[in-house]
């Protein structure tokens, strides 16, 4: 396993977190850091448009800190100006990495002619990339999806611009705009691009486990995993994976007490991030992916659902983790 360089930066392990949207703040960014592992994490997306017309709201949400570099940060727009404007605000706000979307299919963001719409316009994409590319002098990446539909893959095509105009890696989730989340990711199409092009290939889509990501790095020849949803309730994989691949042994995944202990530590980060109802609010979404699975989940999940600030959460985590005994799972 070796660290992957993009410029300057350096990935080590060559194990990202996925940006997404509505989870990839601060506070689970800082989790995936702190429980070891992940080489690299990334934001939420943010517009292009909202960045050039200095929207509040956008600006508040560009709030990394040392302790997660590196960290890219995720831009998407339909214009290359103003996609332009918005990688290089990001470059200015110090990232360390600036990523264009290529790859959402989400009908606000698609409709307007960004993210995997891209893939239906490769004249449109290569503007894009160039003009990003002259705004930006540090690394630069995209994120992309396959294509946009089963007769339509046209990531091999936008790799070889994106390599033509100097970016300086490629994430790809291996699958179509269409298929959404549904179906398979299509891992021999990651490999079919690392085998054409130069530049870094980050593999995404579907690893579930440490052995997944041991397996795309085989099977893809991948220079980087990236892991989105299994992150979800387990910022751990990262830590689990990095050392799996090191020494080919499956570590532990965390008990109940662990679990619970994280929920607490992403509860009281996110109430710094967001104040006290906001962040409970957004914190009972990520409480479901902590207690998957474990032990009395249900009733506790209840009890979780009715609180109304992070105080209250905190309070439930802290006496059920007093009656959690260690090793149980
Ligand atoms: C809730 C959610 C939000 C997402 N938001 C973004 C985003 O803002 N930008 C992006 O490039 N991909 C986004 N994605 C896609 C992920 O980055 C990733 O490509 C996808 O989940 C596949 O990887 P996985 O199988 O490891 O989850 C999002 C995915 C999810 C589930």
């Amino acid at each position: 396993m070796n660290p992957l360089k993009i410029r300057d930066i350096i990935i080590d392990p060559p194990l990202a977190l996925a940006p997404m949207a509505g989870v990839t703040n601060h506070a689970f960014r800082i989790m995936c850091k702190r429980t070891g592992g992940a080489g690299l994490v990334c934001t939420e997306m943010f517009s292009a448009y909202a960045i050039k017309f200095k929207d509040p709201r956008t600006r508040s949400m560009l709030d990394w800190t040392d302790e997660e570099r590196p960290v890219s940060a995720q831009v998407f727009g339909g214009d290359p100006e103003t996609v332009a404007i918005g990688a290089k605000a990001m470059q200015d706000y110090g990232v360390d990495i600036v990523d264009v979307n290529f790859g959402c299919p989400v009908p606000k963001v698609a409709k307007s002619g960004s993210g995997a719409m891209l893939l239906k316009d490769m004249g449109l994409a290569r503007e894009i990339l160039a003009a990003s590319r002259e705004a930006v002098s540090g690394a630069l990446t995209i994120k992309t999806r396959i294509g946009w539909g089963d007769d339509d893959v046209t990531v091999f095509d936008l790799a070889q611009a994106a390599q033509d105009c100097g970016i300086d890696a490629i994430a790809v989730h291996a699958r179509t705009a269409v298929q959404g989340y549904s179906g398979k990711a299509n891992w021999d199409i990651i490999a079919e691009v690392k085998k054409r092009i130069g530049i870094p290939v980050i593999a995404n889509g579907d690893i579930k486990s440490p052995v997944d990501a041991a397996r795309m790095f085989d099977e893809t020849g991948c220079d980087a995993v990236m892991i989105g949803r299994a992150a979800l309730g387990d910022p751990w994989i990262f830590g689990r994976t990095a050392e799996y691949l090191r020494t080919g042994t499956l570590p532990p995944e965390p008990d109940c007490a662990q679990r619970l202990q994280g929920a607490r530590e992403h509860a009281a980060l996110l109430r710094l991030v967001l104040g006290e109802a906001r962040a409970a609010k957004e914190m009972r979404g990520h409480l479901v992916f902590y207690l998957k699975g474990m032990p009395g989940a249900p009733a506790l999940r209840n009890r979780l659902m009715t609180t109304k600030s992070v105080e209250e959460i905190l309070e439930v985590l802290d006496e059920a983790c007093s009656q959690c005994e260690p090793g149980v799972y």
